[in-house]
């Protein structure tokens, strides 16, 4: 039993998908020592860019939200882009966040088999993503969901 809505932003809505921008930079600022703030130019911007491309209705974007029950609060948000990567269609999360309240309950876990399921319709061959190595809960959501590590990214401080 979910008490909570799934779907789509609306692209006509701009404060919605200025909400969704928001939460999905919150997905850095929650697993990331070196995030800093975007500026509300910044966050303008970015919004302005996923109307555009929802807009086009070529469907490389896929933008789901969780809604709180009975009121307009997204609290949950993951976000898709349809590339090649490696010569094959792939789906690339950009990022997923829940809020804090709300976690442990299964709603991250939904989002991403909702966005599986939205790839394979659209022909991606699989579903690429970049965890920080100290973010446990998410290698351990992606390790239950048959993700398996195609990547090491090194770097050394200089
Ligand atoms: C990572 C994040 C998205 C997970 O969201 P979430 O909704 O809590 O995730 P889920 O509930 O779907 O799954 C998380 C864990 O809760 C467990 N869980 C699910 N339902 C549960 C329940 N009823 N009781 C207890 N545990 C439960 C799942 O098994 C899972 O455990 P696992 O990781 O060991 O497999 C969330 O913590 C977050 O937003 N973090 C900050 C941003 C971030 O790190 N984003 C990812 C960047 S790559």
């Amino acid at each position: 039993v979910t008490k909570h809505a799934f779907r789509e932003i609306d692209p006509e809505n701009y404060e919605e998908v200025y909400a969704f921008n928001l939460l999905h930079e919150y997905s850095f600022r929650d697993s990331s020592s070196a995030y800093k703030p975007d500026t509300e130019g910044e966050r303008a911007r970015k919004t302005q860019n996923i109307v555009d491309r929802l807009r086009k209705g070529d469907q490389s974007y896929f933008c789901l939200a969780v809604f709180k029950e009975s009121s307009s609060e997204m609290i949950g948000a993951i976000f898709c882009d349809r590339y090649e990567i490696d010569k094959h269609p792939a789906c690339h999360i950009h990022g997923l966040w829940v809020h804090p309240e709300h976690r442990k309950m299964g709603l991250a876990k939904k989002l991403k088999l909702d966005a599986e399921d939205w790839a394979k319709k659209m022909g991606s061959k699989f579903m690429d993503t970049n965890v920080r190595v100290g973010n446990q809960n998410m290698i351990s959501l992606n390790e239950s969901l048959g993700y398996e590590v195609a990547r090491l990214n090194f770097r050394k401080t200089l």
